[in-house]
């Protein structure tokens, strides 16, 4: 199931603190003196403290921004209107790092904690109106979203939990607001592409090195943890760039390739996923496929299996050629493995005898960003692919938290539908690789979901 999907947090006790008051302020919202009495103590440690006349701008500033996120914990459109005239949808509170966009999200969390009998409901309310009234509060968070976004309020901002607004709404299971957010988390990035200033899906004040991070190593938090770790005495990190990348020196393990910071390039964990991709793309025997990153082998020897009379790899890395070589690519019958980036392969081989096409295309390479995967698609697929064949690519951006995944897919549909092809996905269960164990002495675990989503493209007819 989609949604239900619940993930544990580790929560501050500030956080607590603060999640608690907006909870009250959720039951209350019927009740004008509890909601009266609430303010009060909500604003009390501000008022308190405004003995020194520097502090007055600050404090000016802070019942600005908790008025706003009260407003929003509360739904209250009109109020939130209102203060948007004056106040920032940006802002955020300085000990949780809630925007008021977390705040209309996190509103429900454990509001209907009642525990009552269903046909009695909760405080002696039946349950048919507790029902009515989720469903009021649910169009109300509706509604306070979309004037947020519509005002500015970023998608992707993080709390002090590691959460975007969109974590929170995809832990409680609130689908409409899960979606609402990922329809504006789309737009955004659409709109930073068509600008061409791509960024990949990170917080503003993630460096230049998370614009060039690469596929399987994107991770926004992940790169934020980085960032915070990393001393002027640490290594650059080899997968910030495709050509740091290119230049460190990898280690094969029995089951992985690392680079030399110990980012994870392939795992063999990813297996199934090859598997699934390889039978998707070559249906029959005696097809020609091009694979784009040979890494540790796994889907060109499921290819293999499938008999194709041509297979090209296009592979860049001077390690995993040396491997291919000891392991007998460059042998094998109908493969031709072509050295080097496929941004300098594929104009050569473009610029070769006869014409050069192909029934069925992967592509699946480290250290690079959308933008190469989009240009990859737009440019090269729709030049070296057949008209009736199938392209597909290891969809993996993002994929260290649900909704930066499910932004990046639904912006890679709309270009490759931009680009001429339809998209079929298909969901792969993926097994829970912290508790397999999978990341230890991993930089940075980059998959951290339930569901694989698999492409598989085809020119739309
Ligand atoms: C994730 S691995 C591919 C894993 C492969 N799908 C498998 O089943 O084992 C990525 C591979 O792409 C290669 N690569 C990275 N950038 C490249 C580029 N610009 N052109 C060609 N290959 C590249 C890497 O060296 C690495 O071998």
């Amino acid at each position: 199931m989609l949604f239900g999907h619940s993930k544990k947090v580790a929560t501050s006790a500030f956080e607590l603190k603060v999640r608690t008051e907006l909870y009250t302020l959720v039951e209350i919202r019927t009740s004008l003196q509890q909601q009266q009495q609430h303010h009060h103590n909500f604003f009390l440690r501000h008022l308190m403290a405004s003995a020194d006349p520097l502090h007055d701008l600050n404090v000016e500033v802070d019942l600005a921004t908790q008025s706003l996120l009260l407003a929003a914990a509360n739904h209250d459109v009109r109020a939130v209107r209102d203060l948007l005239r004056t106040t920032p949808a940006t802002v955020q509170d300085a000990d949780t790092g809630f925007t008021p966009l977390h705040a209309a999200v996190a509103a429900f969390d454990d509001a209907d904690d009642g525990g009552e009998a269903a046909d009695t409901g909760i405080n002696g309310v039946p349950a048919a109106d507790q029902e009515e009234i989720k469903k009021r509060e649910l169009e109300a968070a509706e509604e306070t979203v979309r004037v947020l976004l519509q005002n500015g309020a970023i998608w992707n901002d993080l709390d002090n939990n590691d959460e975007t607004p969109g974590c929170i709404a995809w832990r409680l299971g609130l689908k409409e607001l899960y979606e609402q957010i990922v329809d504006a988390g789309v737009r955004a990035e659409l709109l930073l592409t068509r600008l061409g200033e791509y960024q990949p899906l990170a917080d503003d004040d993630e460096d230049v090195e998370a614009e060039d991070e690469g596929q399987e190593g994107i991770s926004q938090a992940g790169v934020q943890q980085e960032l915070n770790v990393q001393s002027s005495t640490t290594p650059a990190d080899p997968s910030a760039s495709n050509e740091a990348y290119l230049s460190s020196t990898l280690t094969f393990t029995p089951t992985d390739l690392l680079d030399s910071a110990t980012n994870a390039v392939m795992m063999s964990w990813e297996t199934p996923i090859m598997e699934r991709h390889a039978s998707l793309l070559l249906p029959k025997e005696g097809l020609r496929v091009l694979n784009i990153g040979h890494g540790l082998g796994i889907i060109d020897n499921f290819f293999q299996s499938h008999s194709p009379t041509t297979h090209y790899i296009i592979e860049a890395h001077p390690d995993v050629l040396a491997r291919m070589k000891q392991q007998g690519w460059y042998d094998k019958p109908g493969v031709v493995v072509h050295e080097g980036r496929w941004q300098a392969v594929l104009p050569k081989l473009a610029q070769g005898e006869g014409e050069l096409v192909f029934d069925a295309i992967f592509f699946d390479t480290f250290a690079e960003d959308y933008s190469a995967l989009r240009e990859f698609f737009s440019e090269s697929v729709v030049q070296f692919l057949d008209s009736e064949g199938r392209f597909g690519y290891f969809n993996g951006l993002g994929a260290d938290r649900q909704i930066c995944y499910d932004v990046y897919t639904k912006v890679a549909e709309m270009d490759l539908f931009e680009a001429g092809f339809d998209v079929e996905w298909e969901e792969l269960k993926v097994e829970d690789l912290q508790e397999r164990g999978e990341w230890a002495g991993i930089r940075r675990p980059y998959w951290g979901l339930e569901t694989y989503k698999l492409p598989t493209c085809t020119f739309v007819g």
